[in-house]
């Protein structure tokens, strides 16, 4: 079946903060109004109808008019099982370790406030997902950076002996794994993930592996789970999903979190049972429902080799642009380059580059937040010609 990667959907007005925020005032520069074709780069959702698999499941509940009351149905947590054994070769679970969670953000503040205290410390790898470090603020807790370093071939690695040191001399209990990672876009090696939770074994920390990125891998890379490593990785570990990045799904929410160890997972249950608010939406269980469907699976990988191109197309660009550095990623559907050397040639800082990217209606996110010293992050889940737009305009500029 062929599905539909090309059209260039109308959003704006059409419930996008991507698309609306560009000509609002914000943490960003702005588009002009005269641009109406903008390329919106920055957040992470895709420019992409979801699969016709998830509007057909939630189509035919429409049908049926009435919203109640409701718990989550047998085909919710068979579909994600089907979704885990076919994505991730994941038969060790069951039922009864699937939750829903409302947002993957909620679900590992959930599970911070079960597992430490607050004004603890957490550790996670900068650049970091700027998400992390908001909530934990926000909540009280107290974010340690351990930089991802690049080796010689440019590759992000986790640094062993900063997180040894961070870990010990702080008394850190728990960390937030982000597998594949954003901003990066590392997919991290099996030989990675093990000696990651050799440490985690080591110094007793609780992990919270955030895998919502882990449907979206390019050129063949393959996730690892991190619960699938270890007796003892299954155990320590609350992994966290979510249809809502591989199907364009976040404004109908519909995360979840795996939690194979059962005392966790009741300890879990009765914290997320104490605000009231996180419960299950009808329309998102159908979502869910549709999306893992076997014509879901067939969707997105229909949908992967359009984003390997793009991401591909932008690599090539950007590795030709003198001063600009960048890693191509592996996963997910960011790039993270640096201009660092790009400010130093032209005597042109990052926010002169932001400022007139955006007049020139392309709007890539200011990397700083993510703890990326002139870095940038750029979606590339856009139709292919779009990509190609975006090249044209940013050759201008740089
Ligand atoms: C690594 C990571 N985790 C979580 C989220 C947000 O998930 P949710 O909307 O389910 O809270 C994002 C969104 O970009 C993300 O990149």
């Amino acid at each position: 079946m062929d599905f539909d990667f090309t059209t260039v959907w109308e959003r704006r007005g059409h419930d996008a903060i991507a698309v609306d925020a560009l000509y609002e005032e914000g943490p960003h520069p702005r588009v002009p109004e005269t641009v109406t074709d903008p390329l919106p780069m920055w957040i992470a959702d895709m420019n992409f109808a979801t699969a016709p698999a998830v509007t057909k499941a939630i189509g035919e509940r429409l049908a049926h008019p009435l919203f109640g009351y409701f718990a989550p149905r047998g085909e919710y947590y068979e579909a994600i099982l089907r979704w885990q054994k076919a994505r991730n070769g994941r038969s060790d679970l069951t039922k009864e370790d699937i939750r829903f969670e409302n947002g993957v953000l909620g679900g590992v503040i959930n599970a911070l406030n079960v597992c430490c205290s607050r004004a603890d410390k957490v550790l996670v790898h900068s650049p970091v997902y700027v998400g992390f470090t908001g909530v934990l603020a926000n909540n009280g807790y107290q974010a340690v950076h351990s930089p991802l370093i690049k080796d010689a071939q440019g590759v992000w690695r986790m640094d062993f002996d900063d997180m040894e040191k961070k870990v010990t001399e702080q008394k850190i209990h728990a960390v937030i794994f982000c597998s594949p990672h954003n901003p990066t876009g590392r997919v991290w090696e099996k030989e990675e993930v093990e000696a990651f939770m050799d440490f985690a074994k080591r110094h007793d920390l609780t992990v919270l592996s955030d895998e919502i990125w882990s449907d979206l891998l390019l050129d063949g890379h393959k996730h690892v789970p991190t619960q699938s490593v270890s007796e003892d990785a299954r155990m320590r570990t609350v992994t966290f999903h979510a249809p809502t990045k591989t199907f364009s799904l976040a404004g109908l929410t519909g995360s979840y979190r795996i939690c194979p160890n059962k005392k966790m997972q009741e300890r879990l249950d009765r914290e997320a049972s104490l605000s009231h608010f996180n419960n299950l939406n009808v329309l998102s269980m159908y979502s869910v429902i549709g999306a893992f469907s076997p014509e879901g699976e067939a969707w997105l990988d229909a949908l992967l080799p359009v984003l390997s191109d793009n991401v591909r197309i932008l690599t090539d660009f950007l590795q030709g642009i003198p001063g600009v550095s960048l890693t191509p990623p592996e996963g997910t559907y960011m790039l993270f380059p640096d201009f660092t050397e790009w400010c130093r040639l032209h005597g042109r800082t990052l926010d002169d580059m932001l400022t007139a990217a955006w007049a020139a209606g392309v709007a890539i996110q200011d990397g700083r937040p993510f703890f990326g010293e002139n870095c940038v992050r750029i979606n590339a889940a856009l139709p292919t010609a779009r990509v190609r737009e975006a090249v044209e305009r940013l050759r201008k500029i740089l």
